[in-house]
């Protein structure tokens, strides 16, 4: 290139983007595969690394996040919850299927109690009111106002037998019992009987709409035999949210239900529970998911159950992935050692950096069509677009949402004067002795035939994976989740990709571009320097 005045002569500026357009070698930062080359840059973490920015060409909100959790099921948004006592129950689950997401429901606890969770999440209905408190024509005025006491409301339906699915003979109102002192006397000479009704079937809409023109402050759901199913609240109208990304089948009004499971004998029985209950999705719940055990059960259950997906986990390597994708499995889970409330990497020696395997792991899985879940180790929504970056196609989260007012337990305030809820490792002492114990479980008592979780919960000396400790508030879900998928969508938008199936593409064709992060890089890529701050992360 001929200098002018010593410089070199400068380009045209109208070629610029041709320059870089096709050749990948004169761009910024690293491609995936040159990023995680183990042999050079060891094991990476999610901080050890981060994504460069692209080119904004559409708005944030038009980002589409729809992902498969499973080779036949899809979620519109890519976040799970953590089958862990202190993170997903029946509330959990619900929340995050109404809001695109998926909780699998912990298997800690008896059979009876995980199956009646599945079937709360399969049989609800957004505003109607399925498990409502009935009363008996025989309750007495006294009974139903103590009743109002405890509840905290006062319209109870009346039905033939005091239960649902009988026949409804009338409704109880506070109003009605408010002034009324014969307390010995039956609700029925108290009770409205002119009822407004609707039939089951009625869509939410339909039925807010016939409580504001009845003016009443209940709507009974029946049959019709005129028997009871459910109800719909006037005081709930205001709270019926929409929820149009709500996880569910194709054809279905259900929400999806997920569980897990073990891999003992006894978790065949389980599991025939869950399903009868209306289970879509069955997790196989190890800490190392590459075992006979594991295998066996994968078999056992596309063979019994060819309309149930399995996941199988948790795995770290493509050796482990290969056993369970040759056994059947619908999709993946990956982790080992780096979930928040985790010690596994220090006490096992086992375990792998979380970026390193999600890449691994996917890239193998996805050969086969199996997707798979980053899980643990989530702790912003940077780590979760980092897990997608490398290739999970969903974030299973435990102590990032074990704060939120869904999950499982009470808030309680911490020594330092804050609200927190306690959150605890299912390999640690505390949860293992309550597996130990049955949690008050109907069913077997933890046993060395086929495994749990840990591989340890049926010894004598119970080895620790994991410890207890408590997370801070974090409101609800509601609002939680809703923050992390506007904050993948602008991520996405930062990155210069539309999708979730186009940033695959592109960091895979090598146009997502990374950068290993030093530990000074990691220092000033965080608040620095201020003498105090709020970090306050949504509003
Ligand atoms: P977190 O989101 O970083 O809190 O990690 C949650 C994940 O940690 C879970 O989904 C499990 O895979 C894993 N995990 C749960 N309990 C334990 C434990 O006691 N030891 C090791 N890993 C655990």
């Amino acid at each position: 290139m001929p200098a002018v005045n010593g410089a070199a002569k400068a380009l045209d500026h109208t070629t610029a983007l041709e320059v870089l357009k096709n050749d990948y070698a004169e761009r910024d930062g690293l491609d995936i595969h040159t990023l995680i080359d183990s042999k050079r840059n060891g094991g990476l973490t999610y901080n050890d690394l981060l994504v460069l920015p692209g080119y904004i060409g559409f708005p944030a909100a038009d980002v589409n996040l729809e992902t498969p959790v499973t080779k036949r099921i899809s979620l519109k948004t890519p976040f799970l919850s953590s089958p862990m006592d202190t993170v997903t129950e029946h509330n959990m689950a619900i929340h995050m299927a109404l809001l695109g997401g998926l909780g699998v429901i912990h298997h800690n606890c008896s059979v009876e109690d995980q199956a009646e969770m599945v079937r709360k999440v399969k049989r609800y209905e957004n505003g109607f009111i399925l498990d409502p408190v009935v009363i008996s024509p025989n309750t007495t005025v006294g009974e139903a106002k103590a009743l109002k006491e405890k509840c905290g409301f006062g319209g109870f339906p009346v039905t033939e037998s005091g239960t649902l699915q009988s026949k409804l003979v009338g409704i109880i109102t506070a109003r009605d019992i408010q002034f009324h002192d014969k307390l010995d006397e039956p609700v029925t000479d108290v009770m409205s009987t002119d009822l407004v009704t609707a039939k089951v079937g009625i869509s939410l809409e339909e039925a807010n709409e016939v409580l504001r023109k009845s003016r009443k402050g209940k709507l009974p759901i029946v049959d019709d035999n005129g028997n009871l199913l459910s109800l719909v609240s006037r005081s709930d109208l205001m709270k019926n949210q929409n929820f149009p990304l709500a996880s569910k089948l194709p054809e279905s009004k259900q929400l999806i239900a997920a569980a897990a499971i073990g891999t003992r004998p006894e978790d065949k029985i389980r599991l025939e529970k869950l399903v009868e209950a209306g289970l879509d999705i069955a997790i196989l719940d190890s800490s190392q998911g590459n075992s006979m055990y594991q295998i066996e059960m994968i078999k056992f259950i596309k063979e019994k159950y060819p309309g149930l997906d399995v996941i199988g986990g948790n795995v770290v390597t493509r050796d482990q992935a290969a056993s369970l994708i040759a056994a059947g499995v619908d999709g993946l889970r990956i982790g080992m050692g780096s979930g928040s409330a985790c010690i596994t990497q220090e006490v096992m020696a086992v375990g792998r950096p979380q970026a390193t395997s999600v890449y691994n792991v996917t890239r193998f899985a996805r050969r086969f069509g199996v997707p798979c879940i980053a899980d643990g180790g989530i702790q912003n929504v940077g780590h979760i677009v980092k897990g997608l970056a490398m290739g999970a196609t969903t974030i299973m989260m435990g102590g990032l949402l074990a704060g939120t007012t869904e999950s499982p337990g009470q808030y309680f305030v911490s020594r330092e004067g804050q609200l927190v809820k306690a959150y605890r490792g299912m390999g640690s002492i505390d949860a293992m002795e309550d597996k130990k114990a049955g949690a008050g479980s109907k069913d077997a008592k933890a046993s060395n035939a086929g495994t749990a979780r840990y591989f340890s919960e049926g010894d004598r000396v119970l080895v620790a994976q994991g410890v207890s400790g408590s997370v801070l508030d974090r409101g609800s879900l509601t609002k939680f989740l809703p923050y992390l998928q506007a904050g993948v969508q602008h991520s996405l938008q930062d990155i210069g990709v539309p999708s979730l199936a186009e940033l695959k593409d592109a960091v895979e064709d090598g146009k997502v571009r990374f950068e290993l992060r030093t530990a000074s890089a990691q220092a000033e890529g965080n608040v620095h320097g201020l003498h105090s701050f709020d970090k306050k992360l949504y509003s």
